[in-house]
C-alpha cells in the first residue's frame, strides 16, 4: 500500500508541475484532492487496517496529501506570477513610440501668418495684447463712437448673443474694442498689436468668411502724428513683404478714426505694374486706420488734449490669400489636408 501511496504522489506532483494554466491547475486539483481521488480512496481502505496499522497509514496518507498540497500552491504561484507578466507586456504602451507616416502636422496658415505679423511688429517695439471674442455692445460700438442706432454700425453685420438685454452682447465684428480694452487697462505709452477671431453676419464667398482674423494696431503717446502712422505702415509693409514693396493711404471714413484712410500696398506680384490679382492698378487694398479719435479716447479714460495715438486693423486670413494667391478663402476652414498640406 505505501509503495501505491508513493507512486500516486508522485505522479500527483508530475501532473501539478505539468499544468500550463491556473485553469488546468485547478481541475487537476480536483482530480487529485478531491472526493473522487486516489488519495480519498485511500482514507477510505484505512479503515480496513488493524489499528496499529491504521495510525502509521493515516499518518503517511496525510503527508502525501500535504506533500501534493505544497506542490499545487507553489505550481499555483508562478502560473499567477507567468500570467501577470504576460499581461502587464500585452497592456504595455510604449508611450515614446514614433509613428512616421503621414508626417507630422504644422501650424495652420491663418496662424503662421498672425506669428510672423506678431514677429514683425514685436520687432517694432510693440506689445501683444487680447480681448475677448464675445463683446459687448459699449467696446464694440458706442465706446468707438457709434451711439446706439448710429447709421454707421451698419458696415458690420452682427451676430447677437442671446444674452442678458436684447442686443448688449455680441461677436465682435473686429479687433477694434480691443483699442479700448487696452486703453482701460494701461496708461500711455501704448504699443499694441491685437490679432484674434473677428465674426460678421455674412454669407461666405470666396472673399468674405462670417469668421475671419484681423490684427489690430494702436499707438498712443506725447505728439503721435499722420506721418507717424504712415511711416509705420511703411516699416511694416517693408518687414513684411520684403524691401522694393511700398504703401499708400487713401481717405476713408470710420467713426472711430479721424481722419480715416485704406491703406494699399505695392501688389507683391506685379509690383506695380498691373495684373489680374490687384485689378491692374499696381496697389492692394489691405485695411482701414486713422488717427484715433478723441471721444474714443475718452471712452479709453484717456485724456486727448495731452495724448494722441493712430490705429490701423486689417484681415490676416486675407493676407495670406494675397500673399498665396489663394482663390477661395472658404478653404481656410474645411480642413481639407490637401489644401492645408501646401503651406
Ligand atoms: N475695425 C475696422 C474694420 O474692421 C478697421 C480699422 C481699424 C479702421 C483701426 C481704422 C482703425 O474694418
Amino acid at each position: 500500500m505505501f509503495d501505491e501511496l508513493e507512486q500516486v504522489t508522485s505522479t500527483g506532483v508530475e501532473r501539478v508541475r505539468a499544468a500550463a494554466t491556473l485553469e488546468e491547475l485547478r481541475s487537476v486539483e480536483q482530480e487529485l484532492l478531491g472526493k473522487k481521488s486516489p488519495l480519498a480512496a485511500f482514507n477510505q481502505r484505512l479503515g480496513a487496517l488493524p489499528t496499529e496499522e491504521r495510525k502509521e497509514a493515516g499518518r503517511r496518507v496525510n503527508e502525501a496529501r500535504t506533500v501534493v498540497q505544497n506542490a499545487i500552491a507553489e505550481r499555483r504561484r508562478s502560473l499567477a506570477a507567468d500570467e501577470r507578466r504576460q499581461r502587464l507586456q500585452a497592456e504595455r504602451l510604449d508611450l515614446t513610440e514614433v509613428i512616421p507616416a503621414p508626417g507630422r502636422g504644422h501650424l495652420h496658415l491663418t496662424t503662421q501668418t498672425r506669428d510672423e505679423l506678431e514677429d514683425v511688429f514685436i520687432g517694432m517695439g510693440y506689445q501683444v495684447a487680447e480681448g475677448p471674442e464675445a463683446e459687448d455692445d459699449w467696446h464694440n460700438f458706442e465706446a468707438l463712437n457709434m451711439p446706439p442706432a448710429h447709421p454707421a454700425r451698419s458696415m458690420w453685420d452682427t451676430f447677437y448673443l442671446d444674452l442678458g438685454e436684447p442686443e448688449t452682447v455680441l461677436l465682435r465684428t473686429h479687433t477694434s474694442p480691443v483699442q479700448v480694452r487696452v486703453m482701460q487697462s494701461q496708461a500711455p505709452p501704448i504699443y499694441i498689436v491685437a490679432p484674434g477671431r473677428v465674426y460678421r453676419y455674412e454669407t461666405p464667398d470666396p472673399r468674405h468668411l462670417a469668421v475671419f482674423h484681423q490684427i489690430e494696431g494702436l499707438v498712443v503717446d506725447k505728439g503721435i502724428s499722420f506721418a507717424d502712422l504712415a511711416g509705420t505702415i511703411e516699416t511694416f509693409t517693408n518687414a513684411y513683404f520684403g524691401p522694393g514693396t511700398h504703401s499708400r493711404l487713401r481717405p476713408s471714413y470710420f467713426p472711430f478714426t479721424e481722419p480715416s484712410a485704406e491703406f494699399e500696398v505695392t501688389c507683391i506680384f506685379c509690383h506695380g505694374d498691373g495684373c489680374r490679382v490687384c485689378s491692374q492698378t499696381g496697389w492692394i487694398e489691405l485695411g482701414g486706420c486713422g488717427m484715433v479719435h478723441p471721444n474714443v479716447l475718452k471712452a479709453g479714460g484717456i485724456d486727448p488734449e495731452e495724448w494722441t495715438g493712430f490705429a490701423f486693423g486689417f484681415g490676416i486670413d486675407r493676407l495670406a490669400q494675397i500673399r498665396h494667391q489663394v482663390d477661395d478663402e472658404r478653404d481656410f476652414l474645411v480642413n481639407d489636408i490637401r489644401f492645408l498640406s501646401q503651406f
